[in-house]
């Protein structure tokens, strides 16, 4: 079947796609699965998803090759992390190979969706887990929803590989100890309104201080930091344990110094040092690798370079990960989980 999609100019947008794979939870196990065409969720107004926040969710995509076949990136790490925010969120885990095997059969079942290469377009996978029945105490559900729904999306940030502007908060998006090393709604949730005040005065999004002494860079609302080194070509990104431990940063770790032959660390990035890098970006799953050509801090915007041009490094970073995912340049062993077609 061939779908009526202007894949070229997609935004970052919801879309309702005939399926999404659900498994349903009670009583310590899981008790049904399969996918279902409703987008829609009936559950209680007790709900802990609701009232408390009692979630956790993921954010994927799978990509078209030259060839015309449809591949994942590193599902298995999604998996182990949506087991710790579970974890965390006193939810139950869903086993690795479950996860991997719901977000294929969701993309399998939606595969016309699937953007053409060279679309500039992907399918994102949002796996979701919410604790749900009849509460109103805090305390942990008793029964759960997973959901795994689909849609093609274009870039999270407009125009690709160009420069965007971001600007420093005075408010955190998770406190020191608490879940922002985890992928769940509430870090989201006190991130929409620094996010709005952002896109108001024309900025991409947040940059984040460390919450203990807003001396550090920390990450960016819906992406990690990295920025290299003025000389050194060093490839540096933020460590701490409140900030989200991202799949395309620790993948970039590895292709900065594999395959690009760099220095990297994770260590401090101070805000009032910014000089020390030459380039910076922002690297996640929907915002890919978004070259950062300012940060405004305090009313001054610090340029890298003219702010407008996209680092030599950064640009190569880009290629060799794209080039990964979908599929012309050979991976590191385990990274592509091809999706098969029935
Ligand atoms: N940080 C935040 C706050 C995010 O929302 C995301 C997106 O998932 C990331 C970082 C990047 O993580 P990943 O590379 O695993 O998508
Ligand atoms: C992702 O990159 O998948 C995310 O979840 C980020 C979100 C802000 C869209």
């Amino acid at each position: 079947m061939t779908v009526d999609i202007d894949w070229k100019n997609l935004g970052f947008s919801y879309m309702n796609l005939p399926y999404r794979w659900r498994a349903y939870y009670k009583d310590g196990e899981w008790y049904k699965q399969g996918l279902e065409t409703d987008n829609q969720l009936h559950i209680s107004e007790g709900s802990p998803a609701l009232h408390y926040g009692q979630q956790a969710f993921e954010g994927m995509k799978a990509y078209r090759t030259k060839e015309g076949k449809v591949q994942l990136f590193r599902p298995d790490q999604n998996a182990k992390r949506f087991q710790v925010s579970a974890e965390r969120m006193m939810m139950p885990k869903v086993p690795v190979e479950d996860f991997v095997h719901a977000v294929k059969e969701a993309v399998k079942a939606n595969i016309d969706y699937v953007p053409p290469y060279e679309s500039g377009a992907t399918l994102y996978i949002r796996p979701l887990l919410i604790g749900v029945g009849d509460n109103i105490g805090v305390h942990p559900a008793t029964e759960y929803i997973f959901t795994v729904f689909v849609m093609p999306v274009g870039p999270y940030f407009k125009g690709g590989l160009a420069p965007q502007h971001f600007v420093t908060s005075e408010y955190d998006r998770a406190a020191p100890m608490g879940t922002g090393g985890v992928k769940v709604g509430g870090n989201y949730a006190s991130s929409l309104q620094p996010g709005a005040s952002a896109h108001d005065e024309d900025y991409a999004d947040v940059i984040y201080l460390d919450p203990k002494t807003h001396t550090k860079i920390e990450e960016i609302g819906s992406s990690n930091f990295y920025g290299i080194e003025r000389g050194t070509h060093k490839f540096v990104t933020p460590k701490s344990p409140s900030i989200l431990p991202s799949i395309t940063k620790f993948s970039l770790l590895h292709l900065a110094e594999e395959r690009l032959g760099l220095e990297v660390e994770q260590g401090d990035c101070y805000i009032d040092d910014l000089d020390r890098f030459e380039e910076a970006g922002a690297m996640g799953t929907a915002a890919i690798i978004t070259p950062i050509g300012s940060i405004t801090h305090k009313g001054h915007r610090h340029n890298f370079g003219t702010g407008q041009e996209v680092g030599e490094i950064t640009e190569k970073l880009y290629h060799e990960l794209l080039g990964i995912q979908f599929g012309d340049i050979e991976a590191p062993e385990g990274w592509i989980v091809p999706v098969e077609a029935d």
